[in-house]
């Protein structure tokens, strides 16, 4: 059967991965392949183990694989027969030379570019999907345009709004589709094929076009701006924890005020992921590169809270333990940087697991999804770390428990169990706030909660 259209992504990560198979099942009469340079990510990809867990995921893969959605390794070939190419490559940020710590790495952008000029040998619509400082689709436009081939590209700019753990439902129905284009004709039909393909199940009026600057920096500003309320609302929680004010009563009152609304008020141990920290860092950037340190300095503040907020975790926990953890077992619930997904990167359990560990605790991890990462991102800590599957086993013998991501399952265990097999007096430190410590108190444990006074049995 003919395709209307050859779609490739480049790169089949978090976003490349869901948000194609999302597509391919929703335009059957596109045909949309995926490719990568790391072969067994494809691998896993064309297997029943998909390399990411995400709720829904499989079975919108299933649906669309091998009928037009298919995962390759052969780059090249990708690039020559597709119409239209997406790319979702990493954008870390940046370790070393200027801007180290935090400019974006355009690395893999810039080496992609080049690569699809190389490779092109027809005009192209070249779609950003990775999360790229502004006015980068200019630099890539005058790279893929610098060429004798007679071959035109017009870049545009498509930012990924999913939140892992809700991709899937995050792609279904996405709050909106963000294409930005040239405001000129060419600019202007590429943006129109781009609106074609979500058009296929996205509403009309949740499809905004605007210019191709709007568009990179909306993705900045969004990322900033999420982040910003939960670091007020964790600056909040440092003032509660002193004033026996309820951060999570706090938030209430405050996210009723349809103004404000009351997503994102949770506090916790820190936000963590792949995108939060490096887009504001980002910005922050920009903001130096044209002057604005004022600017600068506004959005690194909602990075240094977040830092704050990891460390004074780790405090709460060695002050309220008698100033002392060497030797002591605590077991961490939860390593993901949030529930529903096997994702560690920027994960605050990695902060508070090294904290502890440098403070000679013996620190156990478990986690239902996240343990290989886990492993991966502490394999230099040798034996001071374990890693444990079962939560009873690695609550047994603890002094403490640290909740630090808000899985389901971690609500409803049975903490009288828990209870009875650790050392006393038994702590528990709710980063998360998401059980009943009135009911772990009357259990026996010292609960020590985000916001929230402290409940302890001397
Ligand atoms: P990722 O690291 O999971 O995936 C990127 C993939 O690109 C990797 O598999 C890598 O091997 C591949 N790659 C790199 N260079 C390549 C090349 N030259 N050719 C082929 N493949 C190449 O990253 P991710 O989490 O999917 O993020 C991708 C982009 O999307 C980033 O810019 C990120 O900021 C943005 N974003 C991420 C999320 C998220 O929730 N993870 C959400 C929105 C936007
Ligand atoms: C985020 C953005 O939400 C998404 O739109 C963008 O495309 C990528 O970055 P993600 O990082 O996957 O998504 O997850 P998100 O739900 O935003 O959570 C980020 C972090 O903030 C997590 O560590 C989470 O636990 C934390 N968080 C979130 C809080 O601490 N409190 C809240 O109220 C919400």
């Amino acid at each position: 059967m003919g395709f209307a259209k050859d779609i490739l992504c480049i790169g089949a990560g978090y976003v490349g991965g869901p948000t194609m198979a999302m597509i391919a099942a929703r335009c059957p009469h596109y045909k949309v392949t995926v490719v990568d340079i790391n072969h067994a990510r494809i691998a896993a990809w064309q297997s029943d183990q998909l390399p990411i867990y995400e709720p829904g995921l499989d079975e919108v893969v299933r649906q669309a694989r091998g009928r037009n959605l298919f995962f390759s390794t052969q780059v090249e070939q990708g690039i020559r027969d597709a119409d239209i190419i997406f790319v979702s490559v990493n954008t870390p940020t940046k370790t070393f030379g200027q801007g180290a710590g935090r400019a974006a790495d355009l690395q893999y952008w810039e080496k992609t570019a080049r690569q699809i000029l190389e490779h092109a040998d027809r005009n192209k619509i070249v779609v950003e999907k990775s999360t790229l400082p502004v006015r980068t689709a200019e630099a890539m436009e005058r790279i893929l345009n610098a060429n004798t081939k007679n071959i035109r590209f017009e870049v545009l700019s498509n930012p990924e709004f999913l939140a892992e753990g809700s991709a899937i439902t995050d792609l279904e129905a996405p709050d909106r589709v963000l294409i930005g284009s040239k405001e000129t004709p060419e600019g202007i039909t590429a943006r129109r094929a781009i609106v074609d393909i979500y058009a296929n199940w996205v509403p009309r009026e949740n499809i905004i076009e605007s210019n191709v600057w709007s568009s990179e920096l909306s993705k900045l500003a969004a990322n900033a701006f999420l982040a910003q309320r939960i670091s007020s609302i964790n600056a909040i929680s440092a003032l509660c924890e002193k004033t026996e004010a309820d951060v999570d009563e706090v938030a209430y009152a405050i996210g009723k005020d349809s103004r404000i609304g009351p997503k994102f008020l949770k506090a916790s141990v820190g936000f963590g992921g792949s995108c939060f920290k490096k887009d504001i860092l980002n910005l922050v950037y920009i903001c130096h590169s044209y002057g604005l340190g004022e600017v600068a300095a506004y959005w690194e503040s909602v990075v240094k809270i977040n830092e704050w907020q990891e460390s004074r975790f780790v405090r709460t926990i060695l002050e309220s333990m008698f100033n002392t953890v060497a030797g002591k077992r605590i077991a961490l619930l939860g390593f993901a940087f949030k529930a529903n997904t096997g994702d560690t990167r920027e994960s605050p359990a990695i902060y508070i697991a090294r904290g502890l560990a440098e403070e000679r605790a013996e620190v156990v991890v478990t986690d239902p999804q996240a343990l290989a990462n886990a492993r991966d991102d502490l394999t230099d800590m040798g034996d001071r770390v374990h890693f444990e599957s079962d939560p009873y086993t690695a609550a047994e013998g603890a002094h403490a428990l640290a909740i630090l991501t808000e899985w389901d399952v971690y609500r409803q265990l049975d903490y009288a169990r828990i209870f009875a097999s650790m050392e006393q007096p038994a702590f528990l430190f709710d980063g998360r706030n998401i059980l009943d410590h009135q009911r772990l108190f009357e259990l026996g444990f010292n609960v020590f909660p985000i916001g929230k006074a402290a409940l302890k049995h001397f």
